[in-house]
């Protein structure tokens, strides 16, 4: 049976009593359209939504993400063409590409943070280290490393902008290589998601209903 919105509210699950506003915040998520043109994202709220990203996990704690927002109308204009005439991004405001690393840069740094919290001794730290570098050899890897990492903290920037009363929406519908090019991504960095952020213009349509879970989920083996 699929999941709808109604059933959505109605569900008492188990145990969500801890953080129900979390529990609701991802029940009501929404890929918004609608947004109000007419209304800012200010700073301080783009830079609470890029530290609540920053809060999703990662593979060792190396957080290998990074954010380019783009809200110069110009510029918007240029990646509303790049995303193939996407006009909700223009009403959005704020365009934000989420990067992966597909380089392990950040090893050296948190590696010395593990083991300076006294979470590994210097050799575990060392061993640890060298092993994760290694992880990240071949370029599926790499990229592999980048899309799962970024693609955390582009589900945690959506909710942070939810449970602020903003809509957003996830986006790979544009050109990678064009977008990686306007932004002056450096090589070894990739897109992983274009997330278009904005004041809310009102409601949205129903949400199209979720796969059930007795068609989801597999026991003991797929
Ligand atoms: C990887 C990915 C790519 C997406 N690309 C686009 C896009 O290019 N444009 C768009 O308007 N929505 C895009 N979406 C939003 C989806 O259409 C939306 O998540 C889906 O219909 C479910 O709706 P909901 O997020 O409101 O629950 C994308 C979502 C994901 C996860």
């Amino acid at each position: 049976m699929a999941i709808g919105d109604s059933d959505v509210a109605e569900a008492e699950v188990a145990h969500d009593d801890e953080f129900p506003a979390a529990v609701e915040a991802l029940r009501t998520r929404r890929s918004g359209h609608n947004f109000d043109a007419d209304a800012e994202l200010d700073d301080e709220t783009l830079e609470a939504l890029i530290r609540d990203a920053a809060l999703a996990p990662s593979s060792y704690n190396l957080q290998p993400w990074e954010f380019v927002a783009v809200q110069d109308d110009d510029r918007l204009d240029e990646v509303v063409d790049l995303a193939y005439g996407q006009e909700h991004v223009r009403e959005a405001g704020t365009a934000i590409l989420v990067v992966g690393h597909t380089e392990p840069e950040t090893a050296d740094r948190v590696f010395d943070e593990w083991v300076e919290a006294g979470r590994f001794d210097e050799e575990t730290g060392e061993q640890v280290k060298e092993q994760t570098v290694a992880g990240y050899q071949s370029e599926q890897a790499g990229r592999d490393y980048a899309i799962r990492n970024a693609s955390l903290a582009a589900q945690n920037l959506l909710l942070s902008a939810h449970a602020r009363g903003l809509t957003a929406t996830p986006m790979t519908g544009f050109d990678f290589e064009g977008m990686a090019e306007f932004l002056g991504l450096p090589e070894d960095k990739v897109p992983v998601l274009l997330v278009a952020v904005g004041p809310s213009g009102g409601a949205e349509p129903d949400r199209l209903p979720r796969r059930g879970v007795d068609e989801i989920l597999h026991r003991e083996t797929y």
